[in-house]
């Protein structure tokens, strides 16, 4: 496709959003090749601020080395409602200063939305990369949030084909749907290279590294789904198994803000409390690929880290009941074993013993999906401005 040389007059740019941590590995990517394969498109990055801290913020920007954002809205922490209102509140007046040709969404969380909704009530176009993703959950504030966000947005970028038969399904016109694979694993294949080898990051949080170099190797554990830690038995249990299967296998967590809080508020330190479990605050990109990439088994009820170990080959049971991701496991090294003890322990010690699975590489997640988004969403922007001129 031959490179596009002018930016027509009167188009407005490509607002780019971003809101919590899992959107950043998406978004870098998409605005590289935007910058390398159509640069005459003018981008502006917004960012709303629903993750502040330097942790889950600032840190990620600097290793996926992410433009500094244009606009940040500073909207922070709130319950789902009054989070989802401040962003609209807040992202209104960039669309009316900023005229913008579409806004760009990706992923689940309440930011997508929150933008989402602003756009559309003023019939600006909305572009949700990572569209059709189901776990047909409704309990979930993602799923809520990819329902809405796909029902209303203009142009859906598919990471998987079973995406476009959820959307279908749904009434949604395939003429609005995309297949391009997976901008995360783009990510993740352009910093693969760069990975943090999980000895200095032990080393750099005062961690001895010998408590990883066993010659059963470690364990990554992510938790943070409300389903999982809002409740004290379930997170109790669940830690209870970890801190059993510690016992073979040193297990390092990577432990979020809203998980370490409930442990301290249900009293639940002395579960974690042993040399096998090793905790660290949340980690950095690179951080988190070495630490992923050298781990015997990720037990995790992340979306990303689903897809990720598929991309790395490491084995990954997953503790939720259900996966937006189905190709994870179809294909990939995921095993869906929710909360249930028995199966996490039986899942745990089969692929300890060599029996994980190994899987293979899903179809387009290949590297190349932001760049087949840029050149398509430019040709799609131009043939709209004509026919709505
Ligand atoms: C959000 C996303 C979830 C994603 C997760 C990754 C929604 C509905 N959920 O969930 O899909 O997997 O991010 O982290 O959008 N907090 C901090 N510092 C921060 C951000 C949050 O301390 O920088 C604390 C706050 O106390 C907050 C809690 O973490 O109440 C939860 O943050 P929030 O953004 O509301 O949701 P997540 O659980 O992180």
């Amino acid at each position: 496709m031959s490179k596009l040389e002018q930016w027509p007059q009167g188009l407005g740019p490509v607002i780019c959003v971003v809101g919590a941590r899992p959107n950043f590995m998406k978004m870098a990517p998409i605005l590289r090749a935007f910058s390398e394969n159509v640069p005459a498109i003018p981008t502006l990055l917004v960012h709303t601020g629903q993750h502040y801290d330097k942790d889950m913020n600032d840190k990620l920007f600097d290793d996926l080395r992410l433009p500094k954002p244009d606009i940040n809205l500073e909207v922070g922490s709130g319950s789902h409602a009054v989070q989802t209102a401040e962003v609209m509140k807040r992202f209104e007046p960039v669309i009316d200063e900023r005229k913008p040709s579409c806004i760009l969404v990706v992923g689940d969380v309440n930011s997508t939305l929150a933008c989402t909704l602003v756009a559309v009530k003023k019939n600006i176009p909305v572009v949700h990369v990572e569209a059709g993703l189901r776990s047909y959950d409704r309990g979930m504030p993602e799923e809520i949030n990819r329902v809405l966000t796909d029902q209303i947005a203009d142009l859906l970028y598919t990471t998987e084909r079973s995406a476009e038969g959820n959307l279908i399904r749904e009434g949604i016109s395939a003429d609005r749907v995309r297949f391009v694979g997976n901008v995360m694993i783009d990510s993740l294949l352009e910093n693969k290279k760069f990975a943090r080898d999980p000895a200095t990051t032990l080393q750099e949080h005062g961690i001895d590294p010998k408590r990883i170099s066993t010659p059963e190797g470690y364990g990554l554990v992510t938790l943070h789904r409300p389903s999982n830690v809002d409740h004290a038995d379930t997170l109790s249990s669940l830690l209870t198994e970890l801190r059993r299967i510690s016992e073979k296998l040193p297990l390092v967590f990577a432990l979020h803000p809203r998980t370490k809080t409930n442990i301290e508020r249900f009293g639940l330190q002395q579960l974690i409390d042993t040399p096998s479990m090793i905790m660290l605050p949340p980690q950095g990109y690179l951080e988190m690929l070495g630490l992923m990439a050298s781990a015997r088994i990720v037990l995790t009820d992340s979306g990303g880290l689903q897809e990720e170990t598929t991309a790395l080959g490491v084995p990954c049971l997953t503790m939720r009941e259900n996966t937006e991701r189905p190709i994870t496991v179809e294909q990939g090294t995921n095993t869906m074993v929710g909360r249930d003890i028995p199966l996490i322990r039986r899942m745990t010690e089969e692929t300890l013993s060599g029996n994980g699975k190994r899987g293979r590489i899903p179809e387009l997640w290949d590297g190349r999906a932001a760049q087949r988004i840029a050149e398509d969403l430019s040709s799609w922007l131009i043939v709209r401005s004509v026919a709505t001129a």
